[in-house]
Protein backbone atom coordinates (compact mmCIF):
# COMPACT_ATOMS: atom_id res chain seq x y z
CA UNK A 1 0.00 0.00 0.00
CA UNK A 2 1.34 3.94 -0.55
CA UNK A 3 0.38 6.56 1.29
CA UNK A 4 1.65 10.03 0.31
CA UNK A 5 1.14 13.01 2.53
CA UNK A 6 1.62 16.48 1.32
CA UNK A 7 2.41 19.12 4.71
CA UNK A 8 4.16 21.67 5.80
CA UNK A 9 5.89 19.36 8.58
CA UNK A 10 6.70 16.17 7.06
CA UNK A 11 8.92 15.04 9.63
CA UNK A 12 5.79 15.29 12.41
CA UNK A 13 4.07 12.26 10.11
CA UNK A 14 7.44 10.76 9.24
CA UNK A 15 8.41 9.93 12.69
CA UNK A 16 4.96 9.16 14.19
CA UNK A 17 4.87 6.77 11.38
CA UNK A 18 8.44 5.46 12.06
CA UNK A 19 7.24 3.34 15.49
CA UNK A 20 5.55 0.36 16.59
CA UNK A 21 3.89 -2.25 13.90
CA UNK A 22 3.53 0.68 11.07
CA UNK A 23 7.27 1.39 11.21
CA UNK A 24 8.10 -2.18 11.07
CA UNK A 25 5.21 -2.21 8.05
CA UNK A 26 7.31 0.54 6.31
CA UNK A 27 10.70 -1.52 6.81
CA UNK A 28 9.28 -4.46 5.58
CA UNK A 29 8.04 -2.88 2.41
CA UNK A 30 4.33 -3.93 3.50
CA UNK A 31 3.56 0.04 3.76
CA UNK A 32 5.37 2.44 1.45
CA UNK A 33 4.73 6.08 2.39
CA UNK A 34 6.18 9.31 1.30
CA UNK A 35 6.16 12.15 3.10
CA UNK A 36 6.02 15.49 0.93
CA UNK A 37 7.44 19.26 1.97
CA UNK A 38 4.50 21.60 0.14
CA UNK A 39 7.56 24.53 0.81
CA UNK A 40 10.11 22.52 -1.39
CA UNK A 41 7.37 23.66 -4.15
CA UNK A 42 7.61 27.49 -3.17
CA UNK A 43 8.99 29.91 -5.25
CA UNK A 44 10.15 32.58 -2.87
CA UNK A 45 13.08 33.02 -0.67
CA UNK A 46 10.84 32.67 2.68
CA UNK A 47 9.17 29.71 1.06
CA UNK A 48 6.07 31.12 1.52
CA UNK A 49 2.91 28.48 1.96
CA UNK A 50 0.44 31.20 3.00
CA UNK A 51 -1.60 34.48 2.28
CA UNK A 52 -4.20 36.45 3.86
CA UNK A 53 -8.33 36.08 2.61
CA UNK A 54 -9.61 37.41 -0.08
CA UNK A 55 -12.56 40.04 1.48
CA UNK A 56 -10.42 40.26 4.82
CA UNK A 57 -10.87 38.22 8.04
CA UNK A 58 -8.51 36.49 10.98
CA UNK A 59 -5.58 34.51 10.08
CA UNK A 60 -4.41 33.50 7.19
CA UNK A 61 -4.68 30.64 4.19
CA UNK A 62 -2.28 27.82 1.98
CA UNK A 63 -1.73 29.01 -1.47
CA UNK A 64 -3.27 26.78 -4.07
CA UNK A 65 0.20 26.99 -5.84
CA UNK A 66 2.75 24.71 -3.62
CA UNK A 67 -0.44 22.50 -3.11
CA UNK A 68 -0.90 21.68 -7.06
CA UNK A 69 3.07 22.07 -7.74
CA UNK A 70 4.05 18.98 -4.83
CA UNK A 71 0.79 16.62 -5.82
CA UNK A 72 1.52 17.19 -9.94
CA UNK A 73 5.39 16.19 -8.84
CA UNK A 74 4.32 13.35 -6.69
CA UNK A 75 1.41 11.76 -8.75
CA UNK A 76 0.06 10.38 -5.67
CA UNK A 77 -2.04 7.54 -5.80
CA UNK A 78 -5.84 8.87 -5.75
CA UNK A 79 -8.01 9.50 -3.95
CA UNK A 80 -6.54 12.61 -2.17
CA UNK A 81 -8.68 13.57 0.45
CA UNK A 82 -8.46 16.77 2.40
CA UNK A 83 -8.20 16.45 5.83
CA UNK A 84 -10.56 18.96 7.76
CA UNK A 85 -13.34 19.59 10.67
CA UNK A 86 -15.80 20.24 8.01
CA UNK A 87 -15.22 17.03 6.06
CA UNK A 88 -16.92 13.59 5.95
CA UNK A 89 -16.22 11.89 9.60
CA UNK A 90 -14.01 9.05 9.29
CA UNK A 91 -14.19 5.90 11.22
CA UNK A 92 -13.56 2.14 11.24
CA UNK A 93 -15.78 1.37 7.75
CA UNK A 94 -14.13 3.98 6.14
CA UNK A 95 -10.43 2.54 7.56
CA UNK A 96 -11.46 -0.84 6.50
CA UNK A 97 -12.65 0.18 2.82
CA UNK A 98 -9.23 1.39 2.60
CA UNK A 99 -7.43 -0.83 3.70
CA UNK A 100 -8.32 -3.07 0.86
CA UNK A 101 -7.39 -0.04 -1.43
CA UNK A 102 -3.62 -0.11 -3.01
CA UNK A 103 -3.38 3.49 -1.46
CA UNK A 104 -4.08 7.23 -1.15
CA UNK A 105 -3.16 10.61 0.32
CA UNK A 106 -3.68 13.36 2.41
CA UNK A 107 -3.25 16.74 2.24
CA UNK A 108 -2.99 18.22 5.70
CA UNK A 109 -4.08 22.32 5.94
CA UNK A 110 -2.37 24.85 8.72
CA UNK A 111 -3.13 28.38 9.44
CA UNK A 112 -7.13 28.90 9.17
CA UNK A 113 -7.14 25.99 6.77
CA UNK A 114 -6.89 26.38 2.77
CA UNK A 115 -7.82 28.12 -0.26
CA UNK A 116 -10.87 26.69 -1.12
CA UNK A 117 -10.41 25.91 -5.05
CA UNK A 118 -7.86 23.15 -3.44
CA UNK A 119 -11.67 21.00 -2.73
CA UNK A 120 -13.41 22.18 -5.86
CA UNK A 121 -10.51 21.09 -8.60
CA UNK A 122 -7.97 19.13 -6.47
CA UNK A 123 -8.85 16.77 -3.87
CA UNK A 124 -11.09 13.99 -3.83
CA UNK A 125 -13.00 14.24 -0.44
CA UNK A 126 -12.31 16.37 2.59
CA UNK A 127 -11.96 13.97 6.10
CA UNK A 128 -12.93 14.82 9.67
CA UNK A 129 -11.27 13.50 12.30
CA UNK A 130 -13.46 14.10 14.90
CA UNK A 131 -16.01 17.69 16.24
CA UNK A 132 -12.98 19.48 17.28
CA UNK A 133 -10.18 21.65 16.00
CA UNK A 134 -6.65 20.64 15.68
CA UNK A 135 -3.99 23.06 14.35
CA UNK A 136 -2.78 21.37 11.40
CA UNK A 137 -3.91 18.39 9.99
CA UNK A 138 -0.57 16.55 10.57
CA UNK A 139 -2.22 14.93 13.85
CA UNK A 140 -5.64 13.62 11.84
CA UNK A 141 -3.12 12.17 9.11
CA UNK A 142 -1.32 10.20 11.66
CA UNK A 143 -4.67 8.83 12.97
CA UNK A 144 -5.81 8.11 9.55
CA UNK A 145 -2.70 6.39 8.22
CA UNK A 146 -2.35 4.13 11.70
CA UNK A 147 -6.46 3.43 11.81
CA UNK A 148 -5.93 1.92 8.13
CA UNK A 149 -2.69 0.22 8.16
CA UNK A 150 -3.34 -1.80 11.15
CA UNK A 151 -6.38 -3.56 8.75
CA UNK A 152 -4.17 -3.99 6.31
CA UNK A 153 -3.72 -7.99 6.20
CA UNK A 154 -0.55 -9.03 7.23
CA UNK A 155 0.39 -5.92 9.13
CA UNK A 156 -1.29 -7.06 12.86
CA UNK A 157 -0.04 -10.18 14.29
CA UNK A 158 -3.42 -11.44 15.53
CA UNK A 159 -5.79 -11.13 12.56
CA UNK A 160 -8.80 -11.91 14.29
CA UNK A 161 -8.34 -8.81 16.74
CA UNK A 162 -10.34 -5.95 13.86
CA UNK A 163 -12.93 -8.38 14.15
CA UNK A 164 -13.81 -8.90 17.75
CA UNK A 165 -13.15 -4.69 18.42
CA UNK A 166 -15.16 -2.06 18.66
CA UNK A 167 -17.11 -1.00 15.70
CA UNK A 168 -16.75 -4.80 14.34
CA UNK A 169 -19.48 -6.31 12.46
CA UNK A 170 -22.22 -6.29 15.57
CA UNK A 171 -21.65 -2.36 15.22
CA UNK A 172 -20.83 -2.32 19.17
CA UNK A 173 -18.38 -1.44 21.49
CA UNK A 174 -15.83 -4.10 23.00
CA UNK A 175 -16.66 -5.69 26.42
CA UNK A 176 -14.44 -5.03 29.20
CA UNK A 177 -11.56 -7.14 29.38
CA UNK A 178 -8.78 -8.43 32.10
CA UNK A 179 -5.49 -9.81 32.29
CA UNK A 180 -3.71 -11.35 35.26
CA UNK A 181 -3.61 -11.38 38.22
CA UNK A 182 -7.12 -12.22 38.70
CA UNK A 183 -7.49 -9.72 42.12
CA UNK A 184 -4.82 -6.71 42.20
CA UNK A 185 -5.62 -5.04 45.38
CA UNK A 186 -9.01 -6.51 46.12
CA UNK A 187 -10.16 -5.37 42.69
CA UNK A 188 -11.24 -8.54 41.33
CA UNK A 189 -11.56 -10.46 37.38
CA UNK A 190 -15.43 -11.34 36.97
CA UNK A 191 -16.56 -14.81 38.11
CA UNK A 192 -17.86 -15.83 34.70
CA UNK A 193 -14.45 -15.36 32.78
CA UNK A 194 -12.60 -17.93 34.80
CA UNK A 195 -15.23 -20.29 35.04
CA UNK A 196 -13.65 -22.37 31.24
CA UNK A 197 -17.23 -22.34 30.75
CA UNK A 198 -17.10 -20.55 26.98
CA UNK A 199 -20.99 -20.57 25.84
CA UNK A 200 -21.22 -19.12 29.58
CA UNK A 201 -18.43 -16.32 28.41
CA UNK A 202 -19.96 -15.30 25.23
CA UNK A 203 -23.22 -14.85 26.04
CA UNK A 204 -21.27 -12.59 29.04
CA UNK A 205 -19.68 -10.63 26.84
CA UNK A 206 -22.32 -9.80 24.18
CA UNK A 207 -24.12 -8.70 27.04
CA UNK A 208 -21.29 -6.47 28.44
CA UNK A 209 -20.57 -5.04 24.67
CA UNK A 210 -24.28 -4.44 25.03
CA UNK A 211 -24.57 -1.76 28.45
CA UNK A 212 -21.05 -0.55 27.63
CA UNK A 213 -22.81 0.76 24.14
CA UNK A 214 -26.42 1.66 25.78
CA UNK A 215 -24.20 3.65 28.20
CA UNK A 216 -22.08 5.34 25.94
CA UNK A 217 -22.74 5.33 22.49
CA UNK A 218 -26.82 5.02 22.44
CA UNK A 219 -26.40 6.60 18.68
CA UNK A 220 -24.72 2.98 17.57
CA UNK A 221 -27.39 1.14 19.64
CA UNK A 222 -30.12 3.25 17.28
CA UNK A 223 -28.01 2.93 13.99
CA UNK A 224 -28.37 -1.53 14.20
CA UNK A 225 -31.76 -1.26 15.08
CA UNK A 226 -32.49 -1.32 19.04
CA UNK A 227 -31.87 -3.95 21.17
CA UNK A 228 -33.27 -7.77 20.03
CA UNK A 229 -35.40 -9.65 22.57
CA UNK A 230 -33.08 -12.31 22.88
CA UNK A 231 -30.36 -9.57 23.73
CA UNK A 232 -32.89 -7.80 26.22
CA UNK A 233 -32.71 -11.37 27.94
CA UNK A 234 -29.13 -11.67 28.24
CA UNK A 235 -28.85 -8.04 29.48
CA UNK A 236 -31.38 -8.87 32.44
CA UNK A 237 -29.11 -12.31 32.92
CA UNK A 238 -25.93 -10.59 33.12
CA UNK A 239 -25.93 -7.23 34.97
CA UNK A 240 -23.32 -4.42 33.98
CA UNK A 241 -19.42 -3.86 35.30
CA UNK A 242 -19.26 -1.00 37.30
CA UNK A 243 -18.24 2.22 34.82
CA UNK A 244 -16.49 5.52 35.82
C1 LIG B 1 -6.96 25.55 12.54
S1 LIG B 1 -7.48 24.35 11.40
C2 LIG B 1 -8.53 25.28 10.36
C3 LIG B 1 -9.96 25.25 10.81
C4 LIG B 1 -10.90 26.05 9.89
N1 LIG B 1 -10.62 27.45 9.99
C5 LIG B 1 -12.35 25.78 10.27
O1 LIG B 1 -12.90 26.53 11.07
O2 LIG B 1 -12.91 24.76 9.81
C6 LIG B 1 -6.07 24.07 10.41
C7 LIG B 1 -6.01 22.72 9.75
O3 LIG B 1 -6.06 21.69 10.73
C8 LIG B 1 -6.63 20.51 10.18
N2 LIG B 1 -7.73 20.09 11.06
C9 LIG B 1 -8.23 20.79 12.10
N3 LIG B 1 -9.21 20.13 12.69
C10 LIG B 1 -9.36 18.95 12.04
C11 LIG B 1 -10.23 17.84 12.18
N4 LIG B 1 -11.17 17.80 13.12
N5 LIG B 1 -10.10 16.81 11.31
C12 LIG B 1 -9.16 16.85 10.34
N6 LIG B 1 -8.31 17.88 10.15
C13 LIG B 1 -8.41 18.93 10.98
C14 LIG B 1 -7.10 20.86 8.78
O4 LIG B 1 -6.17 20.38 7.82
C15 LIG B 1 -7.14 22.37 8.80
O5 LIG B 1 -6.95 22.94 7.53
Amino acid sequence: MRIDVFTIFPGLVDTFCSEALLGKARGSGLVDLRCHDLREHTTDVHRTVDDSPFGGGAGMLMRPEPIVASIEAANPPRPIFLLGPGGRRFDQALAGELAGSAGFSLLCGRYEGIDHRIREHVVDGELSVGDVVLGGGEVAACLVIEAVTRLVPGLMGNAQSPLTESFAADGLLEEPQYTRPADFRGWTVPEVLRSGDHARIDRWRLAQRLHRTMRYRPDLIEARGGIAPNEQRLLEEFPPVPYP
